[in-house]
């Protein structure tokens, strides 16, 4: 008889330190979760040029335009990183000097142009390079 109660109190611990363990989980997750950062809002025009660029671009330029897309090693030239001087870009960093790129491609070098996909998206797609030149 009073070994039965030992085993009904050992199993009462036990079983409430399972429980417990659940609730502090619960808490856990309930505190950590509206900490988490809303993703950074992009100017209308800036957003819709990270679209282009993610689809058509990234490959070569990778996904923060650090010139290390998933292409990037077998290329030569190989892809700007944004990141780099003005110095060592043949068209200049500049929204200008990007749309120039853009609708004429560079000579000699795996960067074609890009002029089929219309005015308003290569102005999207030139402030977006230039914001990642910066970001
Ligand atoms: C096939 C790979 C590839 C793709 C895709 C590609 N690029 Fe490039 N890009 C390059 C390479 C390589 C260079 C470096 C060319 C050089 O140094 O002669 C370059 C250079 C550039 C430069 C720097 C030009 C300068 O003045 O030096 C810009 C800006 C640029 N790319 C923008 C883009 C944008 C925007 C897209 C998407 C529409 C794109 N590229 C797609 C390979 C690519």
């Amino acid at each position: 008889m009073k070994k039965n109660m030992y085993q009904l109190i050992f199993l009462t611990v036990i079983l409430s330190l399972f429980l417990n363990c659940g609730k502090k989980e619960e808490k856990e997750e309930a505190t950590t979760a509206p900490e988490t950062k809303p993703a950074v809002t992009l100017d209308p025009e800036v957003a819709k040029g990270k679209e282009i660029f993610d689809i058509n671009c990234s490959s070569c330029h990778g996904a923060t335009g650090a010139g290390d897309g998933v292409a990037a090693a077998s290329l030569n030239p190989k892809p700007r990183n944004y990141k780099a001087p003005a110095s060592e870009w043949k068209n200049g960093n500049t929204e200008a000097g990007i749309l120039k790129t853009l609708n004429e491609g560079i000579k000699g070098s795996p960067m074609v142009a890009y002029k089929h996909l219309g005015d308003d998206s290569l102005k999207s797609l030139a402030k977006y390079v230039v914001y990642l030149t910066k970001n």
